[in-house]
């Protein structure tokens, strides 16, 4: 046997599955893809999170369009975050071309172009259906995280949300969380401080600030209803095909915080709706991230733990995360240790630091006789990548520099009445496009204090009533006004209930 054959036959060794599995493309070797050498992801294994990175223009979007193609065409529904807004293609089949040809000539595979089942999904007012989700449902664990607020800020936050559930006050959008953070201090100012204790005005000062901050990167959008049920991204298309659904971000690059927020707020409810997963075989849903760095970069540390452990916990639910981004470190190491597939397309050495990242990068991908990693890394071609999978066992598949298959669908995106024609079709857009602004604490609040105001003056003029009767009746019976003031135990026992009430709700909240 010599080394090509040799090579061959390890490669296909390590790529044989008794489950079902997506192929991206050829194994190569010297530079060269070995026909039919292909290198497969079993399904089994993709909810084991995943990253793919290189160097800008070297094939990461169109590596992640393949993906998503495979796991549709597997009946398996996908989410990506599209950034740069060069997805949407994925509904049209590709045009072909030559080179297209050719590669999968190398490849092994005839190369087929076709269209998917595609629905555009959108943060912002741009074309597509609305992502919206209410503040009662983030909860004041999150809320706080995303406002990064100080601990005596995050227990009013509490106290705020125990107020609203024990007053029955929905908190649907940022008006309703304004509302109540002023009420608190001022016309709510003693219901507020006889049951929790004193509220200061300098905290709900700050928190407020930090609202506007949300609400100038559009979050006043954002939150609201009708809220999103993550359901709808699990769709199957009549053909069995997974609905690939296609957030566009393209106007959120200047607004990470609510890019974060959003993912966030999404993981949290996918990972408090899902059902638990045996093993079954294959995920329900696959998300990719483009551009992650953005997600890492502007998050504070305390949104970074919450993301990193929601990552963890949310493979027993079936669903697998693929980061893609330009270097490996652009992802918390926290988040890497815990990825199985790898997907590595070219780096470039220009610099000390650079060659030093690429060796960094090649000690973490297993040992291989076939080849010098960190040579391969740099000399990879568009288009190519190593890759290092998990088998159904678990373990890693042998390392392969892969000539990735091209996507079936177009590398482009979609013409703006291709666009309309998508929208105009859609189920979700019709179910979440409308404006609704029902009844909340905002409206709620507005009312109690009206009638709080009329009540006081009406008790304003039974009182002038009263003192002129007295007078004139000359009596001299003193007022029978009743003490304001609490029974001191009274007190006591009230706000340690409260206190162990609210302790619960948050080591609920942690938990999970
Ligand atoms: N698997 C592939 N098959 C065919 N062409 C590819 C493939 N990957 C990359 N290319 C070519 O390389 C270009 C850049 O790829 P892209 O995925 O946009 O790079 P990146 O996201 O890393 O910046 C594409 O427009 C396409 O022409
Ligand atoms: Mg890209």
């Amino acid at each position: 046997m010599n080394r090509q054959e040799a090579f061959f036959s390890h490669i296909e060794e390590g790529n044989t599955n008794k489950g079902e599995y997506i192929t991206l493309g050829s194994a190569m070797l010297d530079g060269k893809a070995i026909k039919n050498a292909f290198v497969n992801i079993p399904l089994k294994t993709m909810n084991r999170h995943g990253l793919i990175a290189g160097a800008t223009g070297t094939g990461k979007t169109k590596t992640l369009q393949v993906l998503a193609e495979n796991l549709s065409e597997k009946g398996i529904p996908v989410l990506l975050m599209d950034i740069k807004g060069d997805l949407s293609g994925l509904a049209q089949p590709s045009p072909g071309h030559e080179k297209i040809n050719e590669r999968h000539e190398q490849i092994g595979i005839p190369f087929e172009a076709k269209g998917f089942p595609v629905e555009i999904l959108t943060l912002s007012a741009q074309n597509g259906v609305r992502l919206r989700a209410t503040i009662s449902e983030f909860g004041p664990v999150l809320i706080s995280r995303i406002l990064d607020v100080t601990e005596t800020q995050a227990g009013i936050i509490s106290v705020i949300f125990k107020y609203c559930d024990d007053n029955k006050l929905p908190l649907l959008d940022l008006k309703d969380f304004k509302k109540i953070l002023q009420y608190a201090t001022n016309e709510g100012k003693e219901e507020f401080e006889e049951a929790y204790g004193r509220i200061s005005t300098s905290s709900t000062g700050a928190i407020l600030r930090k609202i506007v901050e949300i609400e100038q990167q559009g979050g006043d959008i954002f939150f609201g209803e009708k809220s999103f049920d993550p359901q709808d991204l699990l769709r199957i298309d009549e053909n069995g095909r997974g609905y690939i659904n296609i957030i566009r971000l393209t106007d959120i690059q200047d607004k990470p915080k609510l890019f974060s927020t959003f993912m966030l707020s999404l993981l949290a409810e996918i990972y408090s709706t899902f059902p638990e997963q045996g093993d079954s075989g294959r995920p329900e849903l696959v998300m990719f991230i483009d551009e992650a760095h953005l997600i890492f970069n502007e998050a504070s540390k305390a949104l970074l733990n919450q993301i990193e452990s929601i990552v963890k916990l949310i493979r027993s639910k079936g669903v697998g995360l693929y980061f893609v981004t330009q270097n490996p470190t652009d992802v918390p190491e926290a988040v890497l240790s815990q990825l199985g597939l790898k997907i590595q397309h070219a780096l470039r050495a220009f610099t000390a630091k650079d060659r030093k990242a690429i060796k960094l990068t090649a000690q973490n991908y297993p040992d291989t006789e076939y080849y010098d990693t960190a040579s391969v890394l740099t000399s990879l071609g568009t288009g190519e990548a190593l890759v290092s999978a998990l088998n159904e066992k678990g373990r890693p598949t042998p390392l392969a520099a892969t000539m990735m298959r091209a996507p079936m669908s177009r590398m482009d995106i979609l013409t703006d009445s291709e666009l309309d024609n998508l929208l105009d079709n859609s189920k979700l857009v019709k179910k979440y496009n409308e404006e609704v602004d029902r009844e909340s604490a905002y409206e709620m609040l507005n009312e109690k204090i009206e009638q709080a105001e009329a009540e006081e003056l009406k008790e304003k003029a039974r009182k002038e009533k009263e003192v002129m009767e007295k007078a004139v009746s000359k009596s001299r019976t003193s007022s029978t006004r009743k003490s304001s003031a609490m029974n001191p135990i009274v007190k006591v026992l009230t706000s340690a209930t409260f206190i162990r009430s609210v302790f619960g709700i948050l080591t609920k909240m942690m938990k999970k």
